[in-house]
């Protein structure tokens, strides 16, 4: 099965969200991820690469219309960003979408302020493991910075979820290769990188294949869980690089 189609699959299954459900789990998403928040709020232009329903992007806009965000959404399932359009409509932002792949965008050169993703870069191998990040700076304007939330490779919590959901035949991510900080670090030995990791518990759950009515109970129960010893082996790695 090509990628394509295993995204176009992955939406296809995937539960409506209306608008009140995303602006309150990105609300809390974000009390941890305060990174990501910081540097959205720093920029004027921003793209979301890899964005499916661009929820996050719509919760920036509705949440921040003082901003004034020029967000552009960039994803190649047509499924994907047809959930984004209708959730755009009924949220009543005005969020730029466009269907292309990520490895080749069109766009110019120095053209955003932040290019963030969620889940997207682990999801190449060979050439196109750094083309992804390489693209992504490339359209940044110079000291602009990407944003990318990928999942940790030494974080047990990301292992046992993973291999939970392949055991029960619930994977349905195609490939994912985790990242590790020295590997980012050696694609990109001159620039400054920060790294910032965060258990997410509700994270743990999303990966424990449950149905739906439980998890999204556990996952609200498990954000309000801070267990800050355990950060460090977070499913999450945020990682942020200055062009
Ligand atoms: C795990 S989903 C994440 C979606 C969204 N960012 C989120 O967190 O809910 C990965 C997304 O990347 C998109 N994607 C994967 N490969 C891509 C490519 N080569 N070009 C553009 N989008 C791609 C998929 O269609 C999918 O919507």
């Amino acid at each position: 099965m090509d990628s394509n189609t295993t995204w176009e699959e992955y939406w296809s299954s995937y539960d409506e969200q209306n608008v009140k459900e995303v602006i309150k789990y990105y609300e809390e998403f974000w009390r941890e991820t305060h990174v990501l928040k910081e540097y959205c709020l720093k920029g004027k232009d921003l793209l979301e690469v890899g964005c499916g329903p661009a929820w996050y992007s719509i919760y920036l806009l509705k949440k921040y219309p003082e901003k004034k965000f020029n967000i552009t959404g960039l994803d190649f399932s047509e499924t994907g960003l047809k959930q984004a359009r209708k959730l755009a409509k009924i949220a009543k932002v005005n969020l730029k979408l466009v269907k292309d792949d990520c490895k080749k965008m069109p766009f110019n050169t120095g053209s955003f302020d932040v290019v963030f993703s969620f889940g997207l870069n682990e999801h190449f191998e060979g050439k196109d493991r750094k083309k992804v990040w390489d693209e992504q700076l490339r359209v940044l304007k110079r000291k602009g910075h990407i944003v990318a939330l990928v999942p940790y490779k030494y974080s047990p919590f990301y292992k046992l979820g993973k291999f939970l959901r392949e055991l029960v035949k619930k994977w349905s991510f195609g490939l994912e290769i985790a990242y590790s900080e020295k590997e980012i670090k050696e694609m990109f030995p001159n620039k400054k990188i920060i790294f910032y990791h965060k258990l997410f518990l509700d994270s743990l759950f999303f990966s424990i294949p449950l149905p739906y009515k439980y998890s999204k109970k556990l996952r609200s129960f498990a954000r309000k869980v801070k267990i800050p010893i355990l950060d460090r082996f977070g499913w999450v790695m945020e990682v942020i690089i200055q062009k």
